[in-house]
């Protein structure tokens, strides 16, 4: 991303943000408890959301979006670290979280099966995943549109896919998805998940695998 990219983001997203966006974020951030992993916070769109947890690490990998974040983070009412990091290898130990929260980043990240795994790694057993995402649509017309789309829409938004199949991708998972609400015709969806997972199999940091 270019270095006045975080700027544009923050300034294609405001109507969208002003209008709907900021309150479904507001709600979505108020279920979060305790110790939270924020994964691709961006420019901190969610930071001044958080009210009643006791500290958020924020996870960004790309630093002119960390950079516009910190105006945010100094606005916010709980104490958030920021770390340079992507979701596929979170650098924290297994069972640190009682919350994660993805905004509008499942679709960016190149591998999202990995980050899914890691997010159930860090967080502990029947921790709260809150996702709020766009998708690709049910409706078979908006989904090939989408599908058709994506391979140019990739090149010029930073890596964001139009059709990824979130919901699909955590109902595989070992997240219970718990919880959905669908926005703009199931373009946007809100997810809300718990993490029943196998706590024998993540025994190993994965960063300690490296
Ligand atoms: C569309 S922006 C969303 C930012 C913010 N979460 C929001 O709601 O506005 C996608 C973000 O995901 C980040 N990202 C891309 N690949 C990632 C990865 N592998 N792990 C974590 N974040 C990633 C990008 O750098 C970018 O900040």
């Amino acid at each position: 991303m270019k270095k006045w990219g975080p700027m544009l983001y923050d300034c294609a997203m405001a109507p969208l943000e002003k209008v709907r966006f900021r309150k479904i974020r507001a709600t979505l951030i108020n279920r979060a408890t305790g110790r939270v992993l924020e994964v691709g916070s961006g420019t901190g769109v969610n930071f001044p959301l958080y009210h009643k947890v006791t500290r958020v690490d924020a996870i960004e990998p790309n630093p002119s979006m960390k950079k516009r974040a910190i105006k945010r983070l100094n606005q916010s009412k709980v104490p958030i670290h920021m770390t340079n990091g992507n979701a596929e290898i979170l650098p924290f130990e297994n069972n640190t979280f009682d919350t994660a929260v993805a905004t509008l980043v499942f679709c960016t990240i190149p591998d999202p099966q990995k980050a899914i795994d890691e997010i159930q790694r860090v967080c502990r057993p029947n921790s709260t995943i809150l996702l709020f995402e766009h998708v690709k649509m049910n409706q078979s017309l908006l989904g090939k549109t989408q599908d058709i789309l994506t391979p140019v829409w990739k090149r010029v938004c930073d890596g964001c896919h139009l059709n990824r199949n979130t919901l699909e991708l955590l109902k595989a998972s070992n997240i219970e998805v718990v919880r959905v609400e669908s926005y703009y015709k199931g373009l946007f969806l809100v997810i809300e998940g718990v993490n029943r997972k196998d706590t024998d199999s993540n025994s190993k940091n994965s960063h300690e695998q490296l």
